[in-house]
């Protein structure tokens, strides 16, 4: 009965049905090996054990009880959000309160030069359309944010790692970025600040930087959605924003996602600057591309103006809790005399995340599956962010205080008992 030639009951269109589906060749850039690792599966066995876990790696706001963000949403309800008459780079109003942004920050930016964009994932995916042709790369910094190694597949670029230097306080190692630079490169990205280092670029190796983009034809790709975490007021050398910047072609990335912290509301931007030339020749294709998808929704354009308007209280209630819970982390560690000469908290000017530097007792997967598996604890290893070497722990520093502050104890704890059985 599975030869497919029809009985005499059956139609041919109904006998092929029966035949199984020839296979797809999907492409070979989405071939992943999407098997479970090992950490995975050590927190589905705690899941499924039941277990209460604290995730120390949660950086989804809207799972963290931020209310200053509850109101915003009441925001989406312009009755014009009714009508779709998109515009390829957005609406000019929602443009405008990009550049206002920046502008309130005195920064130099164009409404001209804003791109709207549904994220700043996609914003990257328009720039690698933009800038690269298949086989071209583009430099990225080690350590740094995972996100990239997708969208450049996707997009059939490769990227060229350059190195931050830790003993610095990862600074960019610029002998190194202008080596890892050949004929097919074609954009530098930066995160700024980086995540999950905190770290912000010199002012001086952001000149020499640009400088060296600028010689080789090189378009900087700067990633600023941290831009308005810093923890204080940032040292006099460091750069605070590539936003408006002349001296190379310069897309500044960020949206709603960190500024608001509402990465549900699915609105990024791209800020174009540069040597007016090439930022007015970058902007018509971009316009070309942002045309295609038309990718932003319309009732959280018109709302832009407003929500952004709004960011006062947001980041402060943010910031407040990244230091807090910061502070809690130090005095858990420092109130353990082993822990405080084992364990390093490195150095952040910014952004959500804190790395601790632990001793080599165990490998990073070791620590995460001790800290899951004995106290419910889930931190990111190093080499999730290719810090340089084995022997970091990432935290995220979002969660609730008295949360984030009784697992910080957990934590530090259980440090201490592997420190001595070690
Ligand atoms: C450094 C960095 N860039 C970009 C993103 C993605 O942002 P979006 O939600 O706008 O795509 C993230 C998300 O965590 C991030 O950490």
């Amino acid at each position: 009965m599975s030869s497919g030639r029809p009985t005499t009951e059956e139609t041919g269109a109904e006998a092929r049905d029966r035949l199984p589906p020839r296979p797809i060749r999907f492409a070979a850039r989405t071939g992943w090996d999407l098997s479970e690792n090992q950490l995975a599966s050590v927190l589905v066995e705690a899941r499924r054990a039941g277990r209460a876990l604290v995730d120390f790696t949660e950086s989804n706001p809207t799972r963290c009880g931020i209310a200053e963000t509850a109101p915003l949403i009441a925001r989406l309800g312009e009755p014009r959000g009714c009508r779709y008459a998109p515009l390829p780079l957005g609406d000019p109003a929602a443009r405008a309160a990009v550049a206002r942004y920046y502008q309130e920050r005195g920064l130099d930016v164009d409404p001209a030069g804003v791109v709207l964009t549904a994220s700043t994932s996609e914003a990257y995916g328009w720039l690698l359309k933009l800038l690269a042709e298949r086989g071209d790369d583009v430099l990225v910094p080690v350590p740094s944010y995972p996100l990239l190694e997708y969208l450049a597949c996707l997009e059939d670029v490769s990227l060229t790692p350059y190195p931050l230097l830790k003993e610095e306080g990862w600074r960019i190692d610029l002998g190194a970025l202008e080596r890892a630079a050949g004929e097919r490169t074609r954009a530098v990205v930066l995160v700024h600040p980086n995540n999950p280092t905190g770290s912000f670029v010199r002012r001086d190796d952001a000149a020499a930087l640009e400088a060296c983009a600028r010689e080789r034809g090189l378009a900087l790709i700067v990633d600023e959605v941290f831009g308005d975490y810093a923890h204080g007021d940032l040292p006099a050398d460091r750069l605070p924003s590539f936003a408006g910047r002349r001296q190379a072609l310069t897309f500044v990335l960020s949206g709603l996602s960190k500024v608001m912290a509402l990465p549900q509301l699915k609105l990024g931007w791209i800020a174009v600057s540069g040597p007016p030339d090439l930022a007015a020749a970058a902007m018509e294709r971009l316009e070309v591309i942002a045309d295609t998808y038309l990718s932003v929704g319309t009732p959280v354009q018109l709302a832009l103006p407003e929500i952004l308007a709004a960011r006062a209280p947001v980041q402060r209630a943010i910031l407040e809790r990244v230091r807090t819970n910061l502070a809690a982390l130090d005095a858990a560690i420092a109130a353990r005399a082993t822990v405080q000469r084992a364990v390093r908290r490195l150095p952040v000017d910014g952004g959500w995340y804190a790395t601790l530097e632990v001793p080599r007792v165990h490998d990073e997967d070791g620590w995460v599956e001790l800290l899951v598996r004995e106290e419910g604890l889930i931190v990111h290893p190093g080499y999730f962010f290719d810090m340089p070497r084995d022997g970091f722990l990432v935290v995220g520093l979002l969660l609730e205080p008295p949360v984030f502050a009784a697992a910080a104890l957990r934590l530090v704890h259980r440090l201490e008992r592997a420190l001595s059985d070690g």
